[in-house]
């Protein structure tokens, strides 16, 4: 076996300790030492470990823990731990065939209840650029969390790329990336390192302070390293600095100081703060559940992004028409205002792709019901929808109403009859309320049979109004009561003996009980899940129903949620700063693999004002998941609302992304099959520029479109960073050589600058008014040439709705070289997309109509912007070809 453990320190006990062992995990444990006041003194301010996190922070308290005290300045703990104060001791450390298994001991009682004085080890070598460790109590089975779902490879190394440091020099346990030496997660002294029932805590030091991730958050991209506590509990509330959001993802990319990149993920469902300090180190805090680390080592971010993916899983591939404009309210009250809303906007020439009800056509607010009053003729409206090509989708809340008179709601009895919904720590239904009149029960999505007691009501609604798609709102869960109707018990899961920095100080406020149960377990730990198990079962069951793709959007997510549905970032505000605040959203959600995102254009509270909606339209366009949706009883704000301005810039940046459709889907495909992101992260493509670290102010569509809108009130330009290379103005196609450097571009009211990068090839298609007609129009491919005159590009094509993504698929490669385009068709089954009409090639500085290669060639070739147009081509795409024209 080759030697990947640098194994210091090996005692190999004959008997191995732990599940023989018969002493109890929470056996009683000496009082900590006295702290030594001159090694307390050689702590440096920024690397101390706060030893008292929440709570009375006194001298006396501090001691009585064997911490240091020392008196500080805000946000630098006072209370805070010894150096090496040897936490747990190795007891012995074996190595395995696929990793090593250490058992560790407790040296003396932390501060929290119910230590595990006894905790395993196990590290895997998961591929040879994962590493997986976990940390459990080998006594006693505790809750492990059960998303995300995806099963594991085997573990299999040829050549890891890393090594593991555990032993005796070591209190505790390193990981280097063998290539540099970098210490990717440095747990080794275990100083703060506590293993109790409800509050497990360890800390990494960190090789930098570029960290990105730990949502969901309102944050720019790149996180702060303050003493910033990021807290991990999913919530329903509008997006606020420094709260806890819709949903959780404990997980982190870093950029090292060398541009290399690495990732953490920490499987676990329970809450938790995530605390940077400015050491730079990162402390993972959570009250339940085990450490289940992930460490990815790169080297760049976008394997990163692929092998965290790896594990929580890939991407769902949404349906072609998904990637259309959506246009929504809350408060659209009757059919008549929902048809008033899209027809102005269709007469305005808006490409309206699906209209989204909210829960206002519901009767009474209640799921599997419309009002047949208000919304009379709902199916008939739907029906031509269809009949237009266009597509309609609906609001639905995860409570049933309970409140209902017996026998007249079958959603509730069914649902008693199958005994699916979420139980009150005495066995009963739980009953709370959210928008329904009485009360509201919760459907428990962890139960086996809940699927097909949602497929039912689903069904039994789709054969009377057939909807296209899935909007899952309030599914953190939200409650309007605080835990129940009837309160919650008095209980240490209702009040832990540590309480993340959760919003107004309480796990149950908004939501239900965590002494509540479902079939998986206590809600205590499966509180962050709830989001993601309704996304899955609902994932299936509308596909099911309609035998196509579905479109599901979710408001509370977690890692794995991307495999089943998109997500939009909630409640924000119709302002200038959530306006910006959207990109980094944006940009998390990427690195979450959840591609199919977008924020509220113009904002959801508050009443979007033109300009702000004239920007916000431009940007919104470049959404992944691009939808116009805010209040009850704010100002409209769809564009044809807004005036001319807004109706002129809408349309002109909806065009071009309906043009672009071709290039959205193949990365999308792209995501789905490899893990790869959609919006990207400048610093993701271009990792090896530190300028690039910063920047969350503009993204690319995958390689080649980058985006950068105006964000600020009354700006009509913007300083733009163009990472090195050539880059084409969108709108002119002019080429800008860029050393790497901010450009101030300029940027009329109604355009969003848009940068083709040299290099890159980007299927197109004619613009049409809704997707099912982009997808009968022409192709027209772009191919913009890098310093060396090359280009290269993908394009994917399928029926754009087949479950069985992957199937029945046209596959075809670009590649510019010599003055020549090679159009490879790689895969060729079934589904053809249309032919290619032209060829727009940019960044030809000489052109010679005597090279072409083909006589009558009908061309256009503009000196001024050194670009050739090649038209009337005709090229059909069943087999290969290529074009020359120097
Ligand atoms: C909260 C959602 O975030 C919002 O988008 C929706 O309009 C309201 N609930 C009403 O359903």
């Amino acid at each position: 076996m080759d030697l990947r453990v640098d194994l210091i320190f090996i005692v190999c006990l004959a008997t191995v300790l732990g599940a023989q062992n018969e002493v109890s995990s929470f056996q009683s444990l000496p009082n900590p030492p006295k702290a030594n006041v001159s090694q307390c003194s050689l702590v440096k301010d920024n690397d101390r470990l706060d030893c008292i996190p929440r709570g009375n922070v006194t001298q006396d308290i501090c001691e009585s823990r064997g911490c240091c005290w020392s008196e500080s300045s805000s946000g630098i703990p006072a209370c805070f731990y010894q150096p090496k104060s040897l936490s747990y001791k190795f007891k012995n450390i074996t190595e395995t065939s696929d990793g090593l298994v250490a058992y560790l001991e407790r040296s003396y009682k932390s501060p929290y209840p119910r230590d595990v004085a006894l905790i395993k080890l196990i590290a895997t070598y998961q591929s040879d650029d994962i590493l997986r460790f976990k940390v459990i109590d080998p006594t006693k089975k505790r809750y492990e969390s059960i998303f995300p779902e995806k099963k594991l490879p085997s573990p299999a190394t040829k050549n890891p790329s890393y090594k593991l440091i555990i032993g005796k020099d070591l209190q505790g346990f390193r990981v280097v990336r063998k290539s540099d030496n970098t210490t990717i997660f440095d747990a080794s002294d275990l100083t703060n390192f506590i293993f109790s029932d409800q509050f497990i805590q360890i800390t990494t030091k960190l090789p930098s302070t570029y960290l990105y991730g730990l949502g969901e958050h309102k944050e720019r991209f790149k996180l702060q390293s303050k003493w910033t506590t990021y807290t991990l509990y999913s919530r329903d509330t509008s997006p606020l600095f420094n709260t806890n959001l819709y949903g959780s993802h404990p997980f982190y990319l870093s950029m090292e100081n060398s541009t290399k990149a690495h990732g953490i993920f920490l499987k676990n469902s329970n809450a938790m703060d995530i605390i940077i300090q400015p050491t730079p180190a990162l402390t993972f805090r959570t009250i339940g559940g085990i450490l289940d680390f992930f460490i990815f080592l790169g080297p760049s971010p976008s394997e990163v992004i692929k092998q965290y993916q790896q594990v929580i899983g890939k991407p769902k591939m949404p349906p072609h028409w998904s990637l259309g404009f959506h246009l929504s309210k809350f408060g659209l009250k009757d059919l008549n205002t929902t048809k008033k809303y899209i027809e102005r906007n269709l007469n305005a020439g808006i490409p309206v792709q699906s209209i989204w009800n909210d829960l206002d056509y519901m009767n009474n607010s209640n799921d599997f019901t419309y009002d047949k009053k208000k919304f009379n003729g709902l199916p008939q409206f739907v029906d031509k929808l269809h009949k237009e090509g266009r597509k309609y989708v609906i609001l639905f809340d995860p409570g049933v109403s309970s409140g209902e008179p017996n026998g007249t709601y079958p959603p509730y009895d069914k649902g008693v009859e199958l005994d699916i919904f979420v139980k009150n720590s005495t066995g009963q239904i739980l009953v709370a309320q959210v928008w329904n009149p009485v009360s509201t029960a919760y459907p428990d999505f962890t139960n086996p049979k809940s699927h097909d007691y949602w497929k039912l009501m689903m069904k039994s609604f789709h054969d009377v109004v057939p909807f296209d798609g899935a909007w899952l709102d309030m599914n953190e869960p939200s409650n309007f009561l605080k835990g129940s109707m009837y309160g919650c018990p008095e209980s240490e899961l209702e009040d832990p003996p540590y309480l993340p920095r959760v919003l107004e100080g309480s796990l149950s406020k908004k939501t239900i009980c965590m002494t509540a149960k479902q079939y998986a377990g206590l809600q205590y730990n499966l509180h962050n899940l709830y989001g993601i198990s309704e996304t899955n079962v609902t994932s299936n069951v509308v596909s099911e129903i309609l035998g196509e793709r579905s479109l599901v959007i979710t408001r509370s997510t977690f890692p794995g949620s991307g495999q089943y549905g998109g997500h939009w970032s909630g409640d924000i505000g119709s302002n200038w700063e959530d306006l910006s605040y959207s990109i980094p959203q944006l940009l998390d959600f990427s690195l979450f693999g959840i591609p199919l995102m977008g924020a509220d254009i113009c904002g959801f509270f508050g009443s979007a004002t033109e300009p702000l909606c004239n920007r916000w339209m431009q940007l919104g366009a470049f959404y992944p998941f691009s939808r116009n949706h805010n209040s009850v009883g704010m100002k409209e704000q769809d564009p044809a609302s807004m005036g001319d301005r807004v109706i002129r810039s809408s349309r002109k940046a909806l065009e071009i992304r309906y043009t672009l459709l071709p290039y959205l889907y193949t990365l999308f495909w792209e995501a789905h099959k490899n893990g790869t992101t959609v919006a990207r992260p400048l610093l993701v493509e271009f990792p090896e520029d530190r300028n690039t670290y910063d920047i969350d102010t503009a993204f690319l569509w995958g390689s080649g479109l980058l985006i950068v809108p105006i964000l600020e009130e009354n700006a009509i330009s913007v300083n733009a960073y163009l990472p090195k290379g050539i880059w084409y103005d969108y709108y002119t196609r002019q080429p800008l050589n860029s050393s790497g450097e901010f450009m101030d571009i300029y940027a009329d009211n109604e355009t969003i600058p848009l940068f083709i990068r040299g290099g890159q090839v980007l299927p197109t298609q004619f613009y049409r008014a809704t997707t099912e007609e982009v997808r009968k129009a022409d192709l027209k491919i772009v191919a913009a040439l890098d310093q060396n005159g090359r280009a290269e590009g993908l394009l994917y094509w399928d029926d754009g709705i087949s479950v069985d993504v992957g199937r029945n698929y046209t596959q075809i490669s670009f590649l510019v070289e010599d003055g020549d385009i090679e159009i490879n068709v790689i895969n060729n089954r079934a589904e053809h997309p249309p032919k290619i009409f032209s060829v727009e090639i940019l960044g030809i500085r000489n052109f010679n109509e005597s090279n072409l290669s083909s006589g009558n060639l009908d061309y256009v070739y503009k000196k001024q912007s050194q670009s050739l147009l090649l038209q009337n081509l005709n090229i059909d795409l069943t087999q290969s070809t290529s074009i020359k024209w120097s």
